[in-house]
């Protein structure tokens, strides 16, 4: 050591901070969350002060506001009923639903102006009802006003009430990237209503139960052979069939976020994207026309091949998951899948770059080794997953 690093060195000491901080939060499924004697919401929003009267603001996905009763006035009349506990800061407030808020940012900037006019406060809630695209957008408001309000989130969707609303991230887009700008906050609790599942469209139904097959392939052989053994009732969406599906599917990707050892995604892995890397790039190149879950039946299909060629899943096995969802109602080819760049290279390919850039480290991609078991790989042989995609095509006639 040379003597100037020798009296750099003697001026640095490095003092090691660490803590650690438990969080815990209720998933709560109900039926009628807004009907006035049902005490799921107020019992959530009074469990840390139950004596208080606590201020609330809502945001309510616009798609919502066509049921019946009108939803704005039903929020408003629960509020009054509670008044004790509730003090509702303003009328419940509409805001764009679907990918729109997520990107147009005024609508985060307009959601945060309202939270200031009103003076909310840490202790203060901010409710979130509406599909995955308004919980990520709002959920980021509550995560930077005031470095974070209490959070509740109350999910609309299939896709909502069984995957993104029980977790921990939110974001909305940047430059066209899904979720450049976000941060993981866990929510002060999640309340899932069924009946916002009946009054959604079909298309919306089935995209949502693409992230059940995803869960049960990667992680429950006995929830996958569930799902198709109750496939008639899935394709039909009879309620006590989705009802099933959606908790166990929401109880198994909290079991990941709360077990899996990574709640944060700080590594490498992410161990629940299960056929991700080609639906966000598939998103995106049809500029969000195709829904997250119909992306992700595509993917899990490729890559239900792609694990049959490389020798890891039993041949038959991808035929089975293709037959499944298809049952249930997705199309496993869409049109932008065949698009190439400059080099005549399919540019659905270039999303296993993106998928490594979003998270930084080696390339992790889950795979298949099993019906109800998932792989991790660190390499994907472009050529193997060329055949997968020829193989795709081939089969759905495209
Ligand atoms: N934070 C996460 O961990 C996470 C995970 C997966 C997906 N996401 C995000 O979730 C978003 C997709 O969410 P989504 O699939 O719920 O769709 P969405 O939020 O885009 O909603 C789809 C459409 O349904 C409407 N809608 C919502 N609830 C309805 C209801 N009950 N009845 C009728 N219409 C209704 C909305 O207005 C919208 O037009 C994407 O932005 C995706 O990036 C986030
Ligand atoms: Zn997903």
């Amino acid at each position: 050591m040379t003597t100037d690093a020798r009296s750099a060195q003697a001026r640095t000491a490095t003092h090691w901070q660490r803590f650690s901080v438990p969080y815990e939060y209720p998933v709560v499924f109900t039926e009628g969350v807004f009907d006035a004697d049902n005490p799921a919401l107020r019992d959530v929003l009074c469990r840390l002060e139950p004596a208080k009267r606590h201020r609330v603001v809502v945001f309510v996905d616009d798609g919502l506001s066509a049921g019946k009763p009108p939803l704005l006035e039903a929020i408003q009349a629960y509020a009054e009923r509670h008044r004790d506990a509730i003090d509702l800061a303003c009328a419940p407030i509409a805001v764009p639903g679907g990918e729109r808020i997520k990107t147009e940012l005024h609508f985060v900037e307009s959601m945060q102006q309202t939270l200031f006019d009103l003076h909310l406060d840490r202790h203060s809630y901010v409710i979130a009802v509406g599909g995955g695209a308004v919980l990520d957008a709002v959920g980021l408001v509550a995560a930077t006003t005031h470095r974070g309000v209490r959070h509740i989130r109350i999910p609309t969707t299939v896709l909502a009430q069984n995957d993104s609303g029980v977790g921990v991230k939110n974001g909305v887009n940047l430059q066209g990237v899904k979720n450049f700008v976000g941060s993981f906050a866990p929510p002060f609790a999640v309340v899932n209503d069924l009946e916002f599942i009946l009054t959604l469209p079909d298309r919306d139904k089935v995209a949502g139960m693409a992230e059940a097959v995803k869960v049960a392939l990667i992680r429950d052989a006995e929830f996958f052979g569930w799902i198709e053994r109750h496939m008639d009732h899935l394709a039909t969406f009879e309620r006590a069939a989705m009802a099933t599906m959606i908790r166990r599917c929401a109880e198994l990707h909290m079991r990941q976020i709360g077990h899996g050892g990574d709640p944060f995604e700080m590594g490498s892995a992410r161990p629940l994207d299960y056929g991700h890397w080609s639906a966000h790039k598939l998103e995106s190149l049809t500029r969000h026309h195709v829904r997250h879950g119909e992306a992700v039946a595509i993917g899990m299909a490729l890559d239900a091949r792609y694990s049959v060629l490389a020798g890891l899943l039993p041949a038959g096995g991808e035929e089975r998951i293709c037959a499944l969802l298809e049952y249930l109602g997705f199309h496993l080819w869409h049109p932008a899948l065949a698009k190439t760049g400059a080099d005549g290279e399919w540019l659905i390919l270039e999303g296993l770059k993106d998928f490594q850039e979003h998270l930084g480290g080696e390339l992790t991609v889950t795979l298949l080794a099993g019906l109800g078991t998932g792989v991790e790989v660190h390499e994907i042989d472009a050529e193997r997953m060329r055949r997968a995609m020829v193989w795709l095509q081939a089969r759905a006639g495209g």
